[in-house]
C-alpha cells in the first residue's frame, strides 16, 4: 500500500507579530523566517514521519529545490514533483503572540499542474493505494475522478475552503478532514456545535469517514454508527500553522497501520498538540517516536 499526496509545496515567509495586522495598519514584525510549507508538503512530511511509504506530486520553481531535500530527509519520495520556469508557491504568514496566524498565498507552481502530469503520476498507483488531497492546487476534480477510476482511496482536506469545493465529486470521497468552519460549509449549515455538524456530515456523506477537528476541543470521528472523540494535550501554544496538516498525516498513517478510529484520533491529537508547541509548519511536525 502506497500513499500519494498530490498537493502544494510552499515557501513559508513567517512574520512574528504582536497582533494580526488590521486593515489600513502598518506594523513591524519580528525576525523573518523562511521555511518549508504548503499543505500538501506538510501532510506528506507528517505521513512519512509517521512511517508510511509516501510520494508527493506537485510543482515548484528552482527556488523551491530546498523543499525537496528537506522532504527527502523525512523519507518522502519527491520524484513526482515537477519543476517549471516560474516561482514556487509562497505563503506570507503572520503569527501573533498567542500562536494564531493569518496567511496570504501566492499559488506559483501549485496552480500549474498539467493534465499529462496527472496521468503520468496516477499510472503508478492503483487499488488500495491512498490519495491525500487539499485545496491548494489546480485540476482537483480531474485528479479525484481519475484516482477513483484507479481504485484509490481518496482522503480530502478541503482547505483552504472556497467555492471550488462544491464542484468536486464529493460523494466519491472516502475520508474528509475538516475543521469546524469547513465542516459547516460542507454541511451547508450555519455555525453549530461540532457534534451537530458531525451528524449532518455523516448523513450527507454516508460512505465517507468524517474527521472533524475542533481546536482546543480536540477532534471527532463519525462513520455509520461509529463515533469517537480525541482530546488535545495541554502544551503551550507557540504557532498553530500546519497543526491540521500534522493531524491529517498522523491520523491517516495510524488508520493505515490498522489502528481503530478512537486510537487514531488520540495519536493525531497528540501529534498536532506537539506541532502547535513549536514554531513553523513542516518543521513542527513531530517524529513518530514522540507520538506512537
Ligand atoms: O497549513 C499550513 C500551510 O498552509 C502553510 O505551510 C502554508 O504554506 C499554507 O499552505
Amino acid at each position: 500500500m502506497k500513499t500519494l499526496v498530490f498537493g502544494s509545496l510552499n515557501i513559508d515567509l513567517i512574520f512574528p507579530v504582536d497582533h494580526i495586522v488590521l486593515p489600513g495598519e502598518t506594523i513591524a514584525g519580528g525576525d523573518l523566517v523562511k521555511s518549508a510549507g504548503g499543505k500538501g508538503a506538510n501532510q506528506a512530511a507528517a505521513l512519512a514521519k509517521a512511517g508510511l511509504e509516501v510520494y508527493l506530486a506537485g510543482k515548484i520553481g528552482q527556488d523551491g529545490r530546498f523543499l525537496l531535500s528537506l522532504l527527502n530527509s523525512y523519507g518522502v519520495d519527491t520524484s513526482l514533483v515537477a519543476e517549471y520556469e516560474g516561482a514556487t508557491g509562497q505563503a506570507i504568514i503572520q503569527v501573533d503572540r498567542g500562536g494564531q496566524n493569518a496567511i496570504v498565498l501566492y499559488a506559483g507552481g501549485n496552480a500549474r499542474i498539467a493534465a499529462e502530469e496527472i496521468d503520468r503520476t496516477l499510472a503508478l498507483f492503483g487499488t488500495g493505494d491512498i490519495l491525500v488531497l487539499q485545496n491548494e492546487i489546480n485540476r482537483l476534480p480531474e485528479i479525484m475522478e481519475k484516482a477513483v477510476e484507479r481504485g484509490m482511496k481518496v482522503c480530502l482536506n478541503p482547505s483552504p475552503y472556497d467555492e471550488k469545493i462544491g464542484s468536486l465529486p464529493l460523494d466519491r470521497v472516502d475520508v474528509f478532514f475538516v475543521n469546524e468552519i469547513e465542516a459547516a460549509a460542507l454541511a451547508g449549515l450555519p455555525a453549530a456545535p461540532p457534534p451537530e455538524i458531525l451528524e449532518a456530515l455523516v448523513k450527507r456523506f454516508p460512505r465517507a469517514e468524517i474527521v472533524l477537528t475542533a481546536g482546543k476541543d480536540g477532534a471527532l470521528y463519525g462513520h455509520g454508527e461509529t463515533r469517537a472523540r480525541g482530546e488535545i494535550i495541554d502544551l503551550p501554544v507557540v504557532d498553530t500553522t500546519g497543526a491540521g496538516d500534522t493531524f491529517t498525516g498522523y491520523f491517516t498513517a495510524a488508520r493505515a497501520r490498522g489502528l481503530p478510529p478512537g486510537e487514531s484520533l488520540r495519536i493525531a491529537c497528540k501529534a498536532s498538540s506537539i506541532a502547535v508547541s513549536r514554531p513553523g509548519a513542516m518543521a513542527a511536525v513531530p517524529a513518530a517516536a514522540e507520538v506512537f
